[in-house]
C-alpha cells in the first residue's frame, strides 16, 4: 500500500511560503521564513542544499554566487571553481566546498535585485540558515501564534550530492528524527522533483512524500516515467505508491485561460494530494516596458490564479506572497 493509505480526510487547502515570503524579502533567510509565517503562511519551504560537513542549509542552489556576497570574500576567492551539476555547466562558489563555520560568515543577498529592488535593501543582513534553524523557528512561531507551522522541504540536486559522497537522505531522516519530525503526522512534507530521491526515503522514513512535476520534461535523475506519462491515470497510481501527494507547475492544473485540466480529479481518484507551485508576481518579471500601470507588481494577477485553482479543488500552493495566499484561502 502507498503512502496515500494514511491520507488523512480533506482538509482546507495549504499556503506554503514559497522560500519564505520571496516576494518581499531575500529568499531563504529566517527574515523570509518569518515574515511568510506572520503573514499566515501553514508551512515555510526552505530548498535544501549539503555543505562540505554534512549540514543541510537552506539555499535554492548549491551555487551560491548570486544568493550572497561570497564574491566579497577575498579568502575564498580560491574556491571559485567551475562545476557541471545536472547537465549545466555553472561557474561560481558552491555550498559543499564550505563547511557551515564559513558559510556563516557570508551574508544572502537578493538573487533578482532588478526585479525586486526592495528586497535588496536588506542585503548583507542577514545569515544563510541551517534546516535545523528553519524547524526551531516554525517551532518557536507554532508556539507563539497557536497554530501548526510546518515546514516544507526540497531536496536539491540529490543525485548529483550523492556522486560526491554527500547522501541527502540519511541525513534528512536523521535531522528530522533529531527533531521528533520524522513521523506520518508531523508537519513536514518532502518535495522532490527526483524520483529515486523520494522512493529512498519512502524506504527510510514515514514523513509524507510529494513528487514534484513540471509541464514538460522528465525527473531530473531521468527516472522514467516522463512527467506527462506520470499524470496518467496509471502514471498516478505509480506515484501513489511511493509519494502521499503530487507538487505540478500550476499551468498543469489552470493556464489561467479556458477550462482547468482535469489533473486535480485524477490525482484525488489515485489518492494522491495536490500542491501546485508557484504563485508569484509574474507581472513583475516583465520588462518595464510590458508592467501594467494600475499593478505594476502583478498582485491582482496572483490573487485572482490563486483563487481559480482553489476553486479548481487544489489541496494547497507555494506562493512568494502568503499573505495574498492566506487572504484567498481565507475567503475560498
Ligand atoms: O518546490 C516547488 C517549487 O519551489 C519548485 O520550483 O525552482 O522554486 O524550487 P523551485
Ligand atoms: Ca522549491
Amino acid at each position: 500500500a502507498g503512502q496515500s493509505t494514511r491520507m488523512a480526510s480533506l482538509s482546507p487547502p495549504i499556503v506554503i511560503g514559497h522560500r519564505g515570503a520571496s516576494g518581499e524579502r531575500p529568499e531563504h533567510t529566517l527574515a523570509s521564513y518569518e515574515l511568510a509565517i506572520d503573514e499566515g503562511a501553514d508551512f515555510i519551504e526552505p530548498d535544501l542544499v549539503l555543505t562540505k560537513d554534512n549540514v543541510f542549509v537552506a539555499r535554492h542552489e548549491n551555487d551560491i554566487t548570486g544568493t550572497t556576497d561570497v564574491a566579497d570574500h577575498p579568502e575564498f576567492a580560491g574556491r571559485k571553481t567551475t562545476k557541471t551539476i545536472d547537465g549545466v555547466a555553472h561557474t561560481g562558489w558552491f555550498t559543499e566546498d564550505f563547511t557551515l563555520a564559513e558559510l556563516k560568515t557570508l551574508r544572502a543577498k537578493e538573487r533578482l535585485p532588478q526585479l525586486r529592488p526592495d528586497n535588496a535593501k536588506y542585503d548583507g543582513l542577514y545569515t544563510i540558515p541551517t534546516l535545523a534553524e528553519v524547524i526551531a523557528l516554525a517551532k518557536k512561531r507554532s508556539q507563539e501564534l497557536g497554530r501548526t507551522i510546518g515546514i516544507y522541504p526540497e531536496t536539491k540536486h540529490p543525485t548529483y550530492f550523492a556522486s560526491i559522497g554527500l547522501p541527502m537522505e540519511k541525513h534528512l531522516v536523521a535531522e528530522l528524527k533529531a527533531a521528533g519530525w520524522d513521523s506520518a503526522d508531523a508537519p513536514v512534507f518532502i518535495q522532490s522533483f527526483e524520483v529515486n530521491n523520494l522512493k529512498l526515503l519512502h524506504t527510510l522514513t514515514k514523513n509524507r512524500l510529494i513528487q514534484l512535476m513540471d509541464s514538460s520534461g522528465g525527473p531530473a535523475d531521468n527516472a522514467t516515467p516522463s512527467y506527462a506519462a506520470m499524470i496518467t491515470p496509471e502514471g498516478l497510481r505509480a506515484v501513489a505508491a511511493y509519494a502521499w501527494g503530487i507538487g505540478p507547475n500550476k499551468d498543469m492544473v489552470d493556464t489561467g485561460e479556458g477550462t482547468p485540466t482535469t489533473l486535480v480529479a485524477d490525482a484525488h481518484k489515485a489518492g494522491l494530494r495536490v500542491h501546485v507551485w508557484t504563485f508569484r508576481a509574474e507581472n513583475f518579471f516583465l520588462p518595464a516596458s510590458l508592467k501594467r500601470g494600475a499593478d505594476p507588481k502583478g498582485h491582482g494577477d496572483v490573487d485572482t490564479a490563486i483563487r481559480r485553482q482553489l476553486a479548481a479543488g487544489i489541496d494547497g500552493f507555494f506562493t512568494d506572497f502568503p499573505l495574498i495566499g492566506a487572504t484567498a484561502r481565507e475567503a475560498f
